[in-house]
């Protein structure tokens, strides 16, 4: 019931009910006197009766004005204290005290907009807490990936300067570790750039349709080009236009990060990389599947996290930062399309990603 209905009506109760006690008072009072105690009607009794009757009258008054108000601010003071518990416990950084109510008056209303508000600042919080969380494993690992060439690199200038490398062979192959471990910074570094630049939307993109099969082809002729030995096959109907909306370069920069992984992570003689494109709905899939060295299961729920390397990955010598299919996320997702992995150990790996297609 609302407020205002409960204050009308306990309003109404405390003139109705005098009233009505009134007239019980008169009945009861007149039955005691003048039935059971059998009294005349002098001037006396009738004094008496009336003395009696205005006493009881104000105690019913006293009584029903002071039940009514008790209960009637009871229902209103109650919810407001626990209101107020709640604005001292979330100001002292409780978020889990509820104040949800099922009555249905104005004050219920108040607090469940009060736990909406709760909640949404619990999962403002969590949110917060992740990305520091997530914030200070970024600071780790980049620390950690740049720390080790660093090491790397002094120890080699440390051995030229103790004279280790004591022949012009011993000389040059020092010289050129240096030169791949300062390589491995700088790539890590633009990747670092790139991803940090992504990651702050600061990257423009300029959309414009693009024919995503012509595009592989051309992206494909380069690749074998380059890989005499790799087997490509590029799968799409002839009949079909697979035109999207997308950044050009983005889109090479995408493609080229997944089919680095290919190469990288092969453990085969015959190296194949199948390609497919296909419509699903008003989609356009792309598909890009090698006969690889494929993903644990437990592992590839992770692979698009930034800095994730798997664990058959860390301990090999194939190098990397774990960056490469975040940056092919962070594309994918700023051109509003979807990506996930499906893989088989020892099999190979497919990397799906659907785009919308243009009309
Ligand atoms: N085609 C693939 N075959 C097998 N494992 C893969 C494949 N693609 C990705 N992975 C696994 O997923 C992990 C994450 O890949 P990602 O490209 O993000 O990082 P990376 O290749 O380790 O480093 P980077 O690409 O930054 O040089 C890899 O370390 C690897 O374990
Ligand atoms: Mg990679």
């Amino acid at each position: 019931m609302s407020i205002q209905k409960r204050l009308i009506l306990s309003n109404i109760g405390m003139i109705i009910l005098p009233i009505l006690s009134l007239f019980v008072i008169e009945i009861v009072l007149g039955f005691i006197f003048f039935v059971f105690l059998n009294r005349e009607t002098d001037s006396r009794t009738i004094e008496l009766f009336s003395g009696l009757r205005f006493f009881t009258l104000l105690l019913v008054l006293i009584v029903t004005n002071g039940l009514l108000t008790y209960f009637v601010s009871r229902s209103i003071l109650k919810p407001i204290q626990k209101l107020s518990q709640a604005t001292e416990r979330i100001k002292q950084g409780d978020l889990d005290y509820s104040v949800y109510s099922n009555k249905k008056d104005e004050l219920a209303k108040l607090s469940n907009n009060f736990e909406e508000m709760r909640i949404s600042l619990k999962e403002a919080r969590t949110l917060q807490d992740k990305y520091e969380e997530n914030r200070q494993e970024l600071i780790a690992s980049i620390s950690h990936d740049l720390k080790t060439p660093i090491t790397s690199i002094k120890g080699y200038i440390q051995g030229i300067h103790d004279g280790v490398a004591n022949s012009p062979e011993k000389l040059s192959r020092y010289l050129s570790t240096i030169y791949q471990k300062a390589e491995q910074m700088d790539g890590l570094i633009d990747e670092l750039f790139l991803y940090s630049k992504l990651d702050l939307a600061q990257v423009p993109f300029d959309f414009e349709p693009l024919d995503l099969h012509a595009f592989l082809r051309d992206f494909l002729g380069e690749l074998t080009f380059y890989q005499d030995d790799l087997e490509v096959e590029l799968n799409a109907n002839q009949n079909e236009q697979y035109l999207i909306y997308a950044d050009r370069d983005k889109i090479y920069r995408a493609i080229t990060n997944i089919m680095q992984n290919s190469l990288k992570y092969m453990n085969k003689k015959d190296q194949k990389i199948d390609v497919s494109l296909q419509s699903v709905k008003d989609h356009v899939e792309m598909v890009i599947r090698d006969n690889g060295l494929g993903i644990a299961p437990d592992e590839l729920p992770f692979i698009f996290n930034s800095f994730y390397r798997a664990d058959s990955s860390r301990n090999s010598s194939t190098g990397g930062s774990g960056l490469g299919l975040s940056i092919v996320k962070k594309i994918v997702d700023a051109h509003g399309g979807t990506i996930w992995a499906e893989s088989k150990e020892k099999n190979g790996t497919s990397i799906y990603i659907r785009f919308k297609k243009v009309r």
